[in-house]
């Protein structure tokens, strides 16, 4: 992609995992997160490719210790969090924390303006695999220099650790981050309903360009199994995220999600569109009220994954004729969802899509 982009092969693909923010806000601590990580195993998710197991806002004492460094709460994290990055490590997966750029968190905690160098060594003595750093509390600071202090301090701790850039958007870092991050926000942060999905969509539509291997558009995290989404909306998220190739980071409780809330989040050929090794991300090929035809190109010759999505409260026929595609000849193509040959016209695909969801479809023209 772009000129000058990262490519250091931390996240050729979009990063899968789960984070404690969505669900959990500060409640958090260390049964947690190691039952978090079991369930990543045992419901079969760590398979499909969700690997990062992410501790977000909340994780640090009150105050730095006497000697300058962020120490976890002692309450939350009586074993610190090297113990608790071993026993993630052994359990086949990664650990990733959360700080802020500015001089407290979003929640008054501790931050780490002034403090990156020290930080990012210190979480790599951890044994820290991914950071994610947050923008509260920066009043006059440059989010671009800031940032790119940060990508030096990760360098110099000398641990791969891939790097979150949670800015939300406010200052386009789809136009700098690139060079500096591997993710980076691109919106406010998502609320598990129908029209949080659809405003944060809107504003994904024009990155498409910005986006590749180790650098990657965030439309936030995932909001399937939380609040009230149904199943239908939650297809619709995950399929979209999957077109989007966006992070996949699970925000849910996995100890007790239901059968089809984790049937939804390790769909193989879903997440197979997301983790696509080409890395080029989808767009909207067509917005006809409220039927919309998104887009992705897939890796291969001429395959593309076709998503039609409903956003009206009523289900609806939407069809693209292949022409609409680039598609001249014949074309085979599979549900997704269904994980089988699609029964559609010899032009076009053409299916009814119930209110608020989307359904996928991978085409490939001979
Ligand atoms: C911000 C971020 C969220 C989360 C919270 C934690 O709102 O955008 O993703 O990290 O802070 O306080």
């Amino acid at each position: 992609m772009g000129i000058g982009r990262l490519r250091d092969g931390l996240a050729p693909t979009p990063p899968m995992g789960w984070n404690s923010w969505n669900r959990f806000g500060v409640k958090i601590d260390e049964a947690l997160v190691l039952e978090t990580a079991e369930a990543l195993v045992a419901t079969g998710m760590r398979d499909v490719g969700y690997r990062y197991v992410v501790i977000d806002d909340g994780w640090m004492a009150p105050e730095r210790d006497g000697g300058g460094d962020l120490v976890a709460d002692p309450a939350k994290f009586p074993r610190g969090i090297a113990a608790l990055a071993r026993r993630v490590h052994a359990l086949g997966l990664r650990l990733g924390i959360y700080t802020d750029a500015g001089t407290r968190t979003c929640q008054g905690l501790p931050a780490s303006l002034g403090y990156e160098f020290r930080d990012a060594r210190r979480f790599a003595e951890w044994g820290v695999d991914y950071l994610k750093v947050d923008w509260c509390h920066t009043d006059g600071l440059g989010p671009r220099a800031l940032y790119a202090k940060w990508a030096m301090a990760l360098h110099a701790a000398g641990r791969p650790m891939v790097f979150s850039i949670c800015e939300w958007g406010r200052s386009r870092p789809w136009e700098w981050a690139g060079t500096i991050g591997h993710l980076w926000r691109t919106c406010w942060d998502i609320q598990p309903e129908w029209s949080s999905l659809t405003d944060i969509l809107d504003r994904q539509a024009d990155l498409h360009v910005f986006a590749g291997p180790d650098h990657w558009n965030d439309p936030d995290m995932l909001e399937i199994g939380n609040g009230e989404l149904t199943a239908s909306e939650s297809r619709a998220h995950f399929a979209l995220w999957a077109i989007l190739a966006a992070p996949l980071m699970a925000g849910n409780d996995l100890r007790a999600m239901s059968a089809e809330v984790r049937e939804i989040l390790t769909a193989p050929e879903v997440v197979a569109v997301n983790q696509d090794a080409r890395g080029s991300q989808g767009r909207r090929l067509r917005a006809d009220a409220d039927a919309e035809v998104w887009i992705r190109e897939l890796s291969g010759a001429r395959r593309y994954a076709i998503a039609l999505l409903n956003r009206g409260s009523a289900a609806r026929e939407i069809h693209t004729a292949f022409a609409d595609l680039g598609i001249t000849g014949a074309a085979r193509v599979r549900d997704l969802w269904e994980r089988a040959g699609a029964d559609t016209r010899r032009d076009a695909i053409a299916t009814t899509v119930a209110a608020h969801d989307a359904a996928l479809f991978l085409v490939e023209s001979s």
